[in-house]
């Protein structure tokens, strides 16, 4: 445990409503995931003027009426289209059109697309206004809404454009989470495991004895899961604001095999959460051939993975994958930087990997 151990505290307090708090730092976004919060926003962040609603056309129906009054909505297409610059247009013009001004606030409901997008329309309307994050998804409560980053996609490559602009409330309404896609919400399960095998071990047991109640989406579990996932990203980036001193690479377990695989198969057959698990499970056989994790451990991770159903290694060849590894730009002189998970360690990011020991460890991965 000691090993496990931040400099960074991350203070939580269970509110009389079981709703569970977080704050980390001078880290400016306050985390509160429980039970039915949408409609209990007003009270929860102490506003009294009305936000406006940027959705997306799943989630604006599903559950735009809950937060009350609004300034306006505008919903966006959904999927990775929504992150367009043309998409993210169209809430300015939604802006432009409802007067919004800079004391005004922008609340995204839905998924890492909808929370990208818009927390990216509030960094820039007026030069920044505030922003509410309500995340509708596992992928969006365990991950994206925290941490500040915001992006659109151009047609050149997803995420080139973004900006840090962290919101002030991050509310996580765990019951929105069974309305969820069977496929959706695995690719957040993705990134739970990443928290588990990168960042503390007990958590992956927990994830190993309670993977039945998580897969029947019970709301207790899902707490406890959310504000686990959330606590971990939270210490994580109060440590590195701005992706500056390293550690937020450690985020990046599973991820550089998994971008390369997301972007070898065109965006199409690979999605993100499925890559990155393809990409842990990588990382966990080259940490093997290491000496960094035993045969245990990577059977532990192997076996988590295949129970919520998602895929535990890749599906092209190494020369497919190559060419992609080769554009990361954390790829100098023809040798990978990797994240490397360790037995009863924080994950670590190595620049001395020797590219035919990665070539093995993805082969055997096949
Ligand atoms: N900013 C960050 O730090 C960060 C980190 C990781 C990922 N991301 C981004 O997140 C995005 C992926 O997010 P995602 O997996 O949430 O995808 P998503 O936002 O596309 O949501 C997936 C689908 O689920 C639907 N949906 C959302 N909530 C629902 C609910 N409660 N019930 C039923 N359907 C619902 C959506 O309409 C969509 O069709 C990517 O664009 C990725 O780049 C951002
Ligand atoms: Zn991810």
């Amino acid at each position: 445990m000691a090993k496990n151990a931040r400099q960074v505290t991350v203070r939580t307090e269970t509110t009389e409503q079981g709703d569970i708090r977080l704050r980390c730092g001078s880290f400016p976004t306050s985390v509160v995931v429980g039970r039915g919060l949408l409609p209990r926003l007003d009270s929860l962040t102490g506003r009294k003027e009305s936000p406006f609603i940027v959705a997306d056309d799943i989630t604006g129906p599903l559950f735009g009426d809950y937060p009350g009054k609004r300034k306006g909505m505008h919903l966006l297409p959904r999927g990775e289209k929504g992150k367009s610059l043309s998409s993210i247009g169209g809430i300015y013009t939604s802006l432009a059109g409802c007067g919004m001004e800079r004391t005004d606030t922008i609340l995204a409901l839905g998924g890492g697309v909808t929370g990208d997008a818009a927390g990216f329309a509030a960094a820039t309307w007026m030069r920044g206004i505030r922003l509410i994050q309500c995340p509708t998804t596992l992928l969006a409560q365990a991950d994206s809404a925290i941490g500040g980053k915001t992006g659109a996609n151009l047609s050149e490559g997803k995420n080139l454009v973004g900006a840090f602009h962290p919101a002030e409330w991050v509310l996580s309404d765990v019951e929105c989470l069974r309305s969820q896609k069977e496929e959706d919400f695995r690719q957040g399960l993705a990134e739970a495991v990443k928290y588990g095998a990168g960042e503390d071990w007990n958590f992956l047991s927990w994830l190993e004895e309670n993977a039945g109640p998580i897969l029947r989406r019970d709301c207790g579990v899902l707490l406890r899961l959310v504000s686990d996932c959330s606590r971990m990203k939270l210490a994580v980036v109060s440590e590195d604001e701005r992706e500056q001193s390293g550690a937020r690479a450690r985020l990046n377990l599973g991820h550089t095999i998994g971008h390369a695989l997301e972007a070898a198969s065109g965006y199409k057959r690979w999605k993100h959460g499925d890559a990155v698990a393809a990409g842990i499970m990588v990382a966990a056989r080259l940490a093997g051939r290491l000496g960094e994790l035993g045969e245990e451990e990577c059977r532990r991770i192997g076996r988590i993975l295949s129970r919520f159903s998602l895929p535990t290694g890749p599906d092209r060849p190494w020369e497919d994958i190559l060419l992609f590894l080769a554009r990361d730009k954390k790829f100098t002189g023809g040798v990978p930087s990797l994240v490397i998970p360790r037995k009863d360690a924080p994950c670590t990011l190595r620049s001395d990997i020797p590219l035919p020991l990665l070539r093995e460890a993805y082969e055997k991965s096949l």
